[in-house]
C-alpha cells in the first residue's frame, strides 16, 4: 500500500506492506534515534510523535500514519539539546539507550501540562524505563528544566 505522511515536516511517500509497523518503517527511512528496547510496549524507547501526541511506534502500524505528521527527536535537535544539558548536569546521562524516548515524552509534557508537580511528571513518564536506572537524576533535571522553562515563560510575559 502506498502510504503518505510527514516526518519532520517533510512530505514522504513510500510502499508499505500492510503489516509494517511505524517504528521499522522510521528505521528504515534513517530516523535511527527511533529504537525497540522491549517485546511489551513498556520501554517507551520507540516513542515519537503523531500529530504532535506522543504515540510507541512499536505498538503501531505504519498505515495509521497516513496524511499525519509524524515527529521524531531528529526534528527536535534544538530543543532536545537544550534538554539534554539539564540530564547532564545531573549526571543521569548515563548509556542514553532509553534518552530519545524520554526526551521526546518530556517535550510533550512540557506542550501538554501546566507547571506539572513531582508526581504529575512521575504519572506522564510511566512508561519510560531505563536500564541504568537513572530515576533521581533524571527527575531532577525534568524538574529543574520544566522550572526554567515556567519561570522564563512568566519573565517574558511580566
Ligand atoms: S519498544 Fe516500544 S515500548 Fe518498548
Ligand atoms: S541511560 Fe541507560 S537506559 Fe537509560
Amino acid at each position: 500500500m502506498q502510504l503518505k505522511f510527514t516526518v519532520n515536516g517533510i512530505a514522504c511517500e513510500e510502499e508499505i506492506a500492510p503489516d509494517t509497523l511505524l517504528l521499522d518503517l522510521l528505521r528504515s527511512l534513517g530516523f535511527l534515534s527511533v529504537k525497540q528496547g522491549c517485546d511489551t510496549t513498556n520501554c517507551g524507547l520507540c516513542t515519537v510523535w503523531l500529530d504532535g501526541r506522543p504515540v510507541l511506534s512499536c505498538a503501531m502500524l505504519a498505515a495509521r500514519a497516513q496524511d499525519s505528521e509524524v515527529t521524531t527527536i531528529e526534528g527536535l535537535e534544538k530543543e532536545a539539546a537544550a534538554f539534554g544539558e539539564y540530564i547532564a548536569a545531573q549526571g543521569a546521562d548515563q548509556c542514553g539507550y532509553c534518552s530519545p524516548g524520554l526526551v521526546m515524552n518530556v517535550l510533550a509534557m512540557e506542550r501538554e501540562l501546566d507547571n506539572p508537580g513531582t508526581e504529575e511528571i512521575k504519572h506522564y513518564l510511566a512508561g519510560n524505563l531505563c536500564r541504568c536506572t537513572g530515576y533521581a537524576g533524571q527527575l531532577r533535571a525534568i524538574e529543574n528544566y520544566l522550572g526554567e522553562k515556567a519561570g522564563r515563560t512568566k519573565g517574558g510575559q511580566s
